[in-house]
């Protein structure tokens, strides 16, 4: 049986003698009437298994309307399996559109935290406002998690998180005390190295917060698994000796997130790539552009596009996804379109002068896919498309033309990537990298190397990107300030200051 599906009876009810609540709590994928509750049980965080033993407990779960739990509106017993990591996932139903709710786990006398979470609207529903967080890549040895303390204080809708919540690789050369743990250093390969990957990180309270004041909407990227990962190959290694790891790591990610059971991977597969929906005001499609991408070109890296790069029969999203992604933006009644993935659409030639090289991993290594998406979303009349993005370390904010070569093609949608929590360390406002982009690619309005994330809040008439960056991570009092605000109205697809 899947675990968040789970009988409210026949557990075996056990209690752990240590609080068994390090992990914290979270919430995910909103609904008008329901939403998925998560924790996972790990008294020692860092052992094997949490420090559980093999046997299977009994967890009760609250969700209430008000902070205090005098009106608890749902309530039930789920079973936290070691098969599944302990993790505990119930899908809650039978709540009430775009509300604040407050839940609570408990077992063998221990109580977890409480957080806050909150409903989608109802479908006809037009809200007046709405706010998000945009996040990605928290490489924890690279820097604190100052930019989620900030995140959390403002209490989004939802955040939407873009991948690269684990690192997979080892770093012995941290700014955190206890860095040169061996659990820390190695590379994760096993179910369980990667489970303590993802414990080491969830011990975070910074990350905790932005968890419990929010509920959130994740994808993951090639550092939850492999760097660089495509399909079934990454670097040199078979592709059944990679699946292997694959689902090691998509089991991980799972017990890990708060997911529906639709997303519990079979093996190396996983349902990821998924549409959420706010009433009339937007709908958010959740894209994967690693599981079905064909493998990249010209020996990854950056490199000059060419006839590989163009060639209309590779795809970055999988011909499916294409497919579902344009036919449900066709569909879509909503004001705001949003996509949220991993690696930028738009053209990034880091060549200063003559000549261009691009990323071969991003959409410019693919770029029938974003001619294929951008085209159709120009052919089929589709406003107010938003790509939402990560995976740069830095934020790159772009008008997406039909023809990037070309200043006068027409936009047609608008591209936000978010830099990184902390991966890259403090960075600056604009590294020389950063300068190159905005010289050789005019569609790109706005350029910043420091670490943060996008404070989102949209209406039926603007979209409105705060861009909170930290003056620093690798110290673990660092402040956070607004660097600026972009602007994209309703029906005009072109980036506007504020
Ligand atoms: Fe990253």
């Amino acid at each position: 049986m899947l675990p968040g599906i789970s009988p409210a009876t026949a557990a075996t009810t056990s209690a752990t003698k240590k609080d068994p609540f390090t992990l914290g709590v979270a919430s995910g994928d909103p609904l008008p009437d329901g939403v998925v509750l998560w924790t996972r049980l790990a008294p020692d965080p860092l052992a094997p298994l949490g420090g559980m033993d093999r046997r299977t407990y009994s967890v009760q779960w609250e969700i209430a309307a008000d902070e205090r739990f005098s009106r608890v509106v749902k309530r039930g017993t789920a079973k936290a399996e070691p098969e599944y990591g302990h993790s505990v996932h119930v899908d809650v139903r039978g709540l009430q559109p775009a509300r604040d709710y407050y839940y609570r786990f408990r077992t063998g006398g221990f109580v977890s935290p409480a957080a806050r979470t909150k409903t989608a609207p109802a479908p006809e529903q037009l809200l007046p406002s709405m706010t998000f967080a945009v996040a990605s890549c928290q490489a924890i040895w690279e820097g604190w998690f100052t930019a989620h303390r900030d995140l959390a204080a403002r209490h989004h809708d939802v955040v939407l998180f873009l991948g690269d919540y684990i690192y997979e690789f080892g770093n012995d050369r941290g700014v955190r005390p206890g860095d040169d743990d061996p659990l820390r250093t190695r590379q994760t390969v096993t179910l369980d190295e990667y489970r303590q990957r993802y414990a080491y990180y969830k011990t975070d309270p910074d990350l905790q917060a932005a968890h419990h004041t929010a509920p959130w909407i994740a994808v993951l990227d090639d550092h939850e698994v492999v760097d660089n990962w495509a399909d079934r190959y990454a670097g040199s290694t078979p592709p059944d000796d990679f699946l292997v790891r694959r689902a090691n790591a998509f089991r991980a990610y799972w017990e890990n997130m708060p997911l529906r059971a639709p997303q519990f991977p079979a093996g190396p597969d996983m349902q990821l790539y998924r549409r959420l929906r706010y009433g009339r005001l937007a709908e958010f499609s959740m894209l994967d552009t690693r599981q079905y991408r064909d493998d990249q070109v010209n020996g990854d890296g950056i490199k000059a596009p060419n006839a590989a790069t163009a060639d209309p029969t590779r795809s970055i999203l999988g011909f499916p996804q294409e497919r579902w992604l344009l036919d449900g933006l066709t569909a879509s009644r909503s004001t705001w379109n949003v996509l949220g993935h991993q690696t930028a659409i738009t053209l990034l030639d880091t060549v200063s002068g003559p000549g261009v090289a691009v990323p071969m991993d991003a959409w410019d290594g693919y770029s029938a896919s974003r001619d294929r998406l951008l085209g159709g979303i120009d052919e089929r009349g589709i406003q107010n498309v938003v790509s939402l993005a990560g995976d740069l370390h830095r934020t790159v904010v772009s008008d997406l033309a039909l023809d990037f070569t070309d200043p006068d093609s027409k936009v047609v949608a608008t591209e936000f990537v978010g830099t990184s929590i902390s991966s890259a360390q403090d960075g600056e406002d604009l590294d020389a990298g950063g300068r190159v982009l905005l010289e050789e690619n005019p569609h790109m309005k706005f350029g910043n190397f420091q670490r943060g994330y996008i404070s989102c809040e949209i209406t039926p008439d603007l979209w409105t990107s705060e861009f909170r960056v930290c003056d620093r991570v690798t110290v673990p009092d660092g402040t956070v300030s607004t660097r600026t605000k972009l602007a994209v109205e309703s029906g005009a697809a072109a980036v506007q200051q504020v």
